[in-house]
């Protein structure tokens, strides 16, 4: 297996080093064997995990010595995450995955009830939230939800005020519809067959989702690894079939890139969804479906797979249109 070399990271249109905004710029890795966990998932639990204290409320989530998180985040963690502990769905919080600018993603112990082992945390800041993804072009044609995925009627007009002032009410209204929307759709998609993580609750600021990877290491995304040259063509069919069955449930991701593409074991695993765009109702939706077909295709170039994405995204668009006539051409 080859080493990522700086010129193997992905360049956006203007030749300049693509980073996905919710990553900081990755590691190089030179091996896959790398993203092997060193111990084993128990050892590394115990480590993480603070021991019980009875003189603590067994009821609390439990927050790991491992997390190294400053008193502020402790607090918003304990505020966003406990309702799951309470609903018997996490029982602590065992590291930081990855910061995001927008969200940050932290590997938790399932509660016994699921039946899990671990789930995954994505919990979104709301302060910073709004001067990032520029979303409003996402945000074009489709309607605000809730956080439980109903979607706010127009004729609210005190709420639409207080979106359009962008009020304190009306920001975290737009927020929680962004993280319905990644809830909500990967909740569709899944149930549709396709290759993301399996949704398991949702709140205003917060996702759990399935998990990919161990307690010592996360599955990687796809831009942290050298594919070999006989598993690309494959992955990359995978994808493309993922993004067909995707834009037959009327979405487009809208950020699709090697960095929102998690690499387990062999297969692939879609993430990021909160931009996800309608292309019935969306006018940019087309630019949109180009451009994450170009990124999808500039990655896997650089493991032999040619491919042409304007004619992938143009032979997709119209078998889409084909069944779909009403949407924008
Ligand atoms: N279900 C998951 N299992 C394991 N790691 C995950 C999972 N979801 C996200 N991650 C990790 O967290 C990172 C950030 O998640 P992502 O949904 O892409 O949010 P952001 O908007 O911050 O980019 C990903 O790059 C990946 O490393
Ligand atoms: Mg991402």
């Amino acid at each position: 297996m080859t080493p990522l070399s700086s010129s193997d990271l992905l360049e956006d249109e203007d030749g300049v080093d693509y980073v996905d905004p919710g990553q900081r710029r990755p590691r190089r890795l030179t091996d896959r064997r790398l993203h092997k966990p060193k111990v084993d998932k128990w050892t590394a639990r115990f480590s993480l995990t603070e021991r019980p204290n009875p003189e603590r409320d067994v009821h609390e989530l439990i927050l790991s010595h491992g997390l190294d998180v400053t008193s502020e985040e402790r607090a918003y963690l304990l505020e966003q995450l406990s309702p799951f502990h309470g609903a018997k769905l996490i029982t602590s919080v065992l590291r930081r995955v990855k910061g995001g600018k927008e969200a940050n993603v932290y590997c938790c112990a399932a509660h016994p009830a699921t039946g899990l082992d671990l789930i995954a945390a994505k919990v979104y800041r709301p302060r910073e939230f709004r001067n990032l993804k520029n979303d409003s072009q996402y945000r074009q044609g489709r309607p605000l939800l809730t956080a439980n995925g109903q979607a706010v009627s127009p004729k609210d007009w005190r709420l639409m005020k207080a979106i359009a002032g962008k009020s304190r009410k009306g920001l975290q209204a737009t927020q929680a519809s962004w993280v319905a929307y990644e809830f909500q759709t990967m909740k569709r998609l899944h149930d549709a067959g396709a290759d993301v993580p399996r949704p398991i609750r949702n709140s205003e600021h917060a996702i759990l989702m399935e998990y990919f990877g161990d307690v010592a290491l996360a599955a990687p995304t796809l831009n942290l690894i050298a594919l070999e040259p006989d598993e690309a063509p494959a992955l990359f069919q995978r994808l493309l079939r993922n993004v067909e069955l995707i834009l037959g449930q009327h979405v487009i991701h809208g950020d699709l890139s090697a960095y929102n593409v998690l690499y387990v074991d062999g297969a692939i695993k879609i993430i990021d969804l909160p931009q996800i765009v309608d292309p019935r109702t969306n006018p940019d939706a087309r630019a949109i479906f180009n451009r994450d077909m170009e990124r999808v295709c500039q990655y896997f170039a650089r493991f032999g797979v040619q491919a042409n994405p304007r004619a992938i995204a143009h032979d997709y668009w119209k078998r889409y249109m084909t069944t779909n006539g009403e949407i924008h051409a």
